[in-house]
């Protein structure tokens, strides 16, 4: 068996960043060496605590999780309690977790962890607005030696937005920190919308899930089920994407995937465009942009986790 995949995950849970969570812990495949926690679907407090509740309720309480920024760096702060619930992660009942937060900020704490792991060896997950890994790299661009590869959950190009016609949540929440990381041209697989719109929750697959055994099974249904009554609330008729999911699932089984190799831009420019992303196909990169994935075989991964670790 290969060694354990080192990984720092950056996130906002957020329901899905939860499922992500539950993905990241639950599996042998990778090494999480840290969480950090950025204010975006819910105010900072929130997703620090719900990272930590993740982190018990997967027999992980050892993971280090360091809060980061509470606030995007130039716009003012949008969060999406609409899709995840007052406490930003709905479908879980909310407790103080016995595991404190680290002391000290998200952003040195990424530039330490990260200097300390060998050159281009550590794998960044990123599922919320990116503020903290744009202070970081602006703190010490010589971080970027070291990172294997960014695999971001964020944009949208063909199908267009979900929190304007044009923008995706997690770019617009941070649009200046997006296209500070995308600018340093570090290689990044990103999971847009286009990507993630292609995986549902459909009722028969959360029912799979739900008939597995253990209590992790039953918590990722529960998540699942509560996260598909926000979005048909919301959005009549449909069934909620697996963004953040998606990352894992990619670092899991990219062969389920199809990538564009391309170079991405972000709109920083107020008007009705602003957060929106740009994807121009260039064979050098830096960047893969998802452009397919295939649903069954990505809740089979899941599956495959939630039996092997019920
Ligand atoms: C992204 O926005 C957030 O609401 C989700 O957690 C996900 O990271 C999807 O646009
Ligand atoms: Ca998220």
């Amino acid at each position: 068996m290969t060694a354990p995949l080192p990984l720092i995950i950056d996130c906002d849970p957020g329901i899905d960043d939860a499922v992500m969570l539950m993905m990241a812990l639950g599996s042998p495949r990778f090494d999480v060496r840290a969480i950090t926690t950025v204010a975006g679907n819910v105010p900072l407090r929130l997703t620090s605590r719900n990272a930590r509740m993740m982190c018990q309720l997967m027999d992980r309480p050892d993971i280090p999780v360091f809060a980061g920024c509470p606030r995007p760096l130039l716009r003012a702060p949008v969060t999406a309690e609409d899709f995840h619930g007052e406490s930003g992660i709905y479908g879980i009942d909310v407790f103080e977790p016995a595991a404190p937060l680290q002391p000290g900020h998200a952003a040195p704490e990424l530039v330490r962890l990260v200097k300390a792991a060998p050159e281009k060896s550590i794998t960044l997950v990123i599922t919320g607005p990116m503020t903290n890994i744009a202070c970081a790299l602006v703190m010490a661009p010589e971080i970027a030696g070291h990172i294997r590869e960014l695999v971001i959950m964020g944009g949208a190009d063909a199908e267009g937005g979900n929190i304007t016609p044009f923008a995706e949540f997690n770019i617009f929440a941070d649009p200046h920190a997006a296209a500070i990381v995308l600018e340093t041209g570090l290689p990044a697989t990103i999971l847009s919308l286009d990507a993630s719109h292609q995986v549902r929750a459909t009722s028969e697959r959360i029912a799979r899930i739900a008939a597995l055994p253990g209590p992790r099974a039953a918590m990722m249904a529960s998540l699942l089920m509560a996260a598909n009554n926000l979005e048909t609330r919301a959005r009549p008729g449909t069934k909620v994407p697996m963004h953040d999911p998606s990352t894992i699932a990619w670092l899991l089984a990219p062969e389920i995937f199809e990538t564009q190799p391309s170079r991405v831009t972000v709109n920083v420019r107020p008007g009705k465009e602003f957060g929106r992303t740009r994807v121009k196909p260039s064979k050098k990169g830096p960047h893969r942009w998802v452009t397919k994935a295939d649903a069954d075989a990505f809740f089979a991964q899941i599956e495959d986790i939630l039996k092997a670790a019920p």
